[in-house]
């Protein structure tokens, strides 16, 4: 859970970073002040998760790497399918390019394993004595 939290909360501020850009480019001040406070506390909740992901990696890096391995191999944003007339509205959030699979790959996945210390490299590589 923490490290869902750790990635799920950094995909948030991303997403909201990049809706505000969208309101940005329409002109809502109001509205882009407000984005910018959430982003700074989701950003706050990542860095919470990110710490404690940290001390995982001191204790046990293969099993963290492991199991971060697969919450991003699992990853789904949250409560998309609450929304109502969600295949619409899914379709419309999907139009607006706030977030898709490459932005959480170049704004999400590789800024985190820079932050923890963590190569590509030794993330694609799996442990072969755990099974999953
Ligand atoms: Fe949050």
């Amino acid at each position: 859970m923490v490290l869902y939290g750790m990635t799920q909360e950094l995909a948030t501020c991303v997403n909201y970073r990049n809706l505000r850009h969208r309101v940005d480019e329409m002109g809502d001040p109001a509205l882009s002040r407000l984005l910018g406070y959430i982003m700074v506390d989701e950003r706050c909740h990542h860095d919470f998760y990110k710490r404690v992901a940290q001390l995982y990696l001191e204790q046990d890096r293969a099993g963290t790497l492991e199991e971060l391995r697969c919450v991003v191999q699992t990853f789904a944003m949250p409560a998309l399918h609450m929304l109502a007339d969600s295949r619409q509205r899914v379709a419309e959030l999907k139009a607006l390019h706030i977030y898709d699979e490459d932005i959480f790959f170049r704004d999400v996945l590789r800024p985190l394993l820079d932050a923890l210390g963590v190569k590509w490299s030794e993330f694609r590589q799996r442990n072969p004595q755990r099974k999953s």
